[in-house]
């Protein structure tokens, strides 16, 4: 690993001082945040605090914060993304969101094209294509081999016929970063919507809604936003909000819930009509450790960090002889590296292997070894990791953990 380089990084950020707050990194080189973020410290307090809250309060903790959960605590990601407070709304994660934002849709008319890749997560395409019997059209790019479909190809893909571009912004497999701002751009010129899913770049790459102009984003808290499972995000443009009449809804989403009132959905006029019933309160506060930490660090901080440390392990693992298929321009990437196997190789048991020796990484088909810095990971640890996939190659020592393998 380049020193000079590295003594630069450090002066930019130093990772000690936030490593106390996640206890795993006191047992394990954890380098597995695209797939589940360290938990922080903080976590315990929030949880304690909720509990507590149930136990002396009990119904009254619904009139002092639980049932404004979803939108006090979007307000943190809205401060995150540069969104106005209360743009944000709370769901349990982007399965639902993207089949509630679909719930939105009119897919009867001539503009019935839904338009993404096949680096998508899969489940947006499961909600996507389910709009088929609907009248949508799946419009899906092949990327063909390629890292990832090119500009070009996407923007000449939204045209008239466009209704919706429900779009990574960073892909999961191999951390392949969208130009999020052209596609915006092109999407507002044709009169499409972007639903931009931030999930695997808000956190790490930075994400500013005003400047990428976007009409709507969601995401989940697992990854680099260290907030667990259960939380996830829905951003949208305010002065789309009020066009938007849910059929996926209940009574969180009403103008007024408590009066109970029968019959049709009256919605809520702030960004609270895009609820549905009551909100997975514990899931929410918990999330709240990570989004002040990620906060307090700072995005651009932790991504001048990430952009340092992901040339650094790719310089090093090249050198090893490896072949690191993730975009080479960080410009192009997210916060993630990926490093192909040979034919003969098993990814799943470098993993177990890597796993025996206390690193945590994982694999995923066709994109090789995911390997991921943060803000608490040190330059030693990716050159640590680097060096036990090198040893790992050159003994086959990984071929004993090939019945090991695990899926997480
Ligand atoms: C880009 C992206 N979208 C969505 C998801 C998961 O969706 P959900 O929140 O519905 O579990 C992931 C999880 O890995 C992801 O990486």
């Amino acid at each position: 690993m380049n020193p000079t380089r590295s003594s630069e990084a450090r002066q930019v950020h130093d990772p000690e001082r936030w490593r106390k707050q996640f206890p795993i990194l006191a047992s394990t080189t954890y380098l597995v945040t695209h797939s589940l973020g360290a938990m922080p410290i903080g976590v315990y307090d929030k949880l304690r605090a909720y509990a507590d809250q149930w136990a002396t309060r009990g119904v009254r903790a619904w009139a002092e914060g639980w049932w404004d959960s979803p939108i006090t605590v979007g307000n943190l990601l809205a401060k995150m993304m540069n969104a106005p407070a209360g743009s944000v709304v709370m769901h349990q994660n982007v399965s639902v969101i993207e089949s509630l934002i679909a719930s939105c849709l009119d897919f009867s008319g001539p503009r019935n094209r839904v338009v993404y890749d096949d680096q998508n997560f899969p489940t947006n395409m499961y909600v996507w294509e389910g709009c088929k019997r609907l009248g949508a059209e799946i419009v899906c790019l092949p990327s063909k081999g390629r890292v990832g479909v090119p500009l070009d190809e996407v923007l000449t893909a939204i045209d008239e016929r466009t209704l919706i571009v429900p779009i990574s912004h960073v892909c999961f497999r191999n951390s392949y970063q969208h130009d999020a701002k052209a596609i915006c751009a092109r999407a507002r010129e044709v009169g499409a919507l972007v639903l931009l899913d931030t999930y695997q770049s808000l956190g790490t790459v930075p994400v500013d809604v005003a400047d990428l102009g976007v009409d709507m984003v969601c995401g989940g808290s697992v990854k680099w936003l260290c907030g667990g499972p259960g939380a996830g995000y829905l951003y949208v443009r305010p002065d789309l909000l009020l066009k938007l009449e849910p059929r996926i809804t209940g009574w969180a989403a009403h103008a007024a819930p408590f009066a109970f009132e029968l019959g049709a959905q009256r919605y809520a006029s702030g960004a609270a009509r895009l609820l549905h019933g009551s909100p997975a309160v514990p899931a929410l506060l918990a999330a709240t450790a990570g989004y002040e930490v990620v906060l307090e660090v700072g995005v651009e901080k932790i991504r001048a960090w990430s952009i340092a440390c992901t040339q650094a392990l790719r310089e090093d693992l090249l050198g090893r002889g490896f072949e690191v298929p993730s975009p080479a321009d960080p410009a192009q990437r997210g916060g993630t590296l990926t490093v192909r196997l040979r034919a003969e190789e098993n990814g799943g048991a470098f993993v177990a292997a890597l796993e025996q020796r206390g690193i945590l990484v994982d694999h995923r088909p066709e994109a090789g070894i995911r390997v991921s810095p943060h803000f608490y990971t040190k330059m030693e640890e990716l050159e640590l990791f680097a060096r036990s996939l090198g040893e790992l190659r050159e003994s086959g020592a990984w071929r004993d953990f090939a019945r090991a393998q695990k899926s997480y």
